[in-house]
């Protein structure tokens, strides 16, 4: 049965790079069917709520959503709806795995995997002002909450991810040796976990140190699990590694629903030039087509993209080339075999 899924292009560039993904898909072959829906920026303009119920409904319906990006005020203003919806599909796996497509790069054949906490830690929100000598700002507290349940469940992924794509190693980043009682639970809960899986080689590090072997040695790495704030930083870290944001694709993972994004934001910079990389957004599919059991159209979409990005005679601006978009979704609906 053709599965449906929500898709939400968001605002920025989010319409242009979802335009390409779905043009690829579609030459591609992909089995699916699309309920376009509002969200962002775009839906508060246009329905006066940036997160409208009839996207909510859809996304319940349909349990898989592709989502562009979504601006997000700084400061005052409505709270990510990015966050909102990880919390009510209760997505707690999010799953970044990074690979060199262009070479020429600080590394070649990078390919790592990232898998942050998404429901817990510092994001929770719990955070609040204390006033004192009236100063109502004298301090501010923002509280870590690590949950064995929560700690368990992703670390389970994290193990299950790796047995399941034939990797070798699972690595906790942590800092255990300060915050003694969040950090020392997850770091507990994950050694406990790792006894499940004998065949698969396992370590923990500290979170700091890990950054550091990241840049000097990636190689040393293979599937890396976290609590959500060292998941955001790193992420970035190793987006970094292969060449910036714009290749970067991210899977946020369920028990029952799932939904897959780029990494990258709106670019309100460059939106409507027609110059955005779809990259991270296709790659991004990809990841939801695997998760749908179609990874042979997924693997025929990642030939293409590593077959127009290694010519180098199609690559969009942030690639160092000047093909629009469209001339670049051209050339990946042509690589396509
Ligand atoms: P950004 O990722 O939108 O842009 C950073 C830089 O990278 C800009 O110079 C931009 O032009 C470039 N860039 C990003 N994606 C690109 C692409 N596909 N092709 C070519 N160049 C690309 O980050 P920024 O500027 O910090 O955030 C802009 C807005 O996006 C903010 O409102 C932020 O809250 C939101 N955002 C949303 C996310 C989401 O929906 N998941 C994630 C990150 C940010
Ligand atoms: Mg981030």
């Amino acid at each position: 049965m053709t599965q449906t899924i929500t898709v939400v292009p968001g605002d920025g560039i989010g319409p242009e790079v979802t335009d390409a993904t779905l043009e690829v898909l579609a030459a591609a072959g992909a089995d699916l069917e699309y309920d376009m829906q509002l969200g962002g920026v775009t839906a508060l303009e246009q329905v006066k709520h940036p997160l409208p119920q009839e996207t909510i409904d859809s996304a319940e319906r349909n349990r898989i959503l592709l989502k562009g990006p979504l601006t997000t005020p700084s400061g005052s203003g409505f709270r990510s709806i990015n966050v909102e919806l990880r919390k009510l599909f209760d997505l707690y796996a999010n799953v970044r795995p990074v690979r060199t497509i262009m070479p020429g790069g600080r590394y070649e054949d990078i390919d790592l995997v990232l898998i942050r906490e998404n429901t817990e830690g510092l994001y929770v929100g719990v955070e609040h002002y204390i006033g004192m000598h009236g100063d109502p700002k004298a301090a501010a507290e923002s509280v870590m909450i690590i949950t064995r349940f929560g700690a368990e469940r992703i670390s389970r992924y994290a193990f299950e991810y790796a047995r399941a794509n034939g990797r070798k190693k699972v690595t906790l980043a942590h800092k255990a040796n300060i915050l003694k009682y969040t950090q020392g639970l997850f770091l507990d809960v994950a050694h406990e976990v790792a006894k499940d899986f004998p065949e698969i080689a396992w370590e923990d590090r500290i979170i700091d140190a890990t950054a550091m072997q990241l840049v000097l040695d990636p190689y040393r790495f293979d599937v890396l699990v976290m609590e959500n704030m060292f998941g955001d930083i790193l992420s970035d870290l190793m987006a970094g590694l292969v060449g910036g944001l714009g290749f970067a694709p991210a899977g946020n993972i369920g028990k029952d629903a799932a939904m897959f994004e780029a990494v990258h934001g709106s670019a309100p910079d460059i939106a409507g030039k027609g110059i955005a990389n779809p990259t991270g957004l296709l790659s991004s599919a990809c990841l939801m087509l695997d998760h749908l059991d179609q990874d042979a159209v997924a693997d025929r979409i990642r030939t293409a993209v590593d077959t127009v990005v290694r010519a180098g005679e199609a690559r969009t601006v942030d690639m160092g080339g000047s093909a629009s978009t469209k001339e670049y979704t051209a050339a990946l609906v042509k690589a396509l075999v």
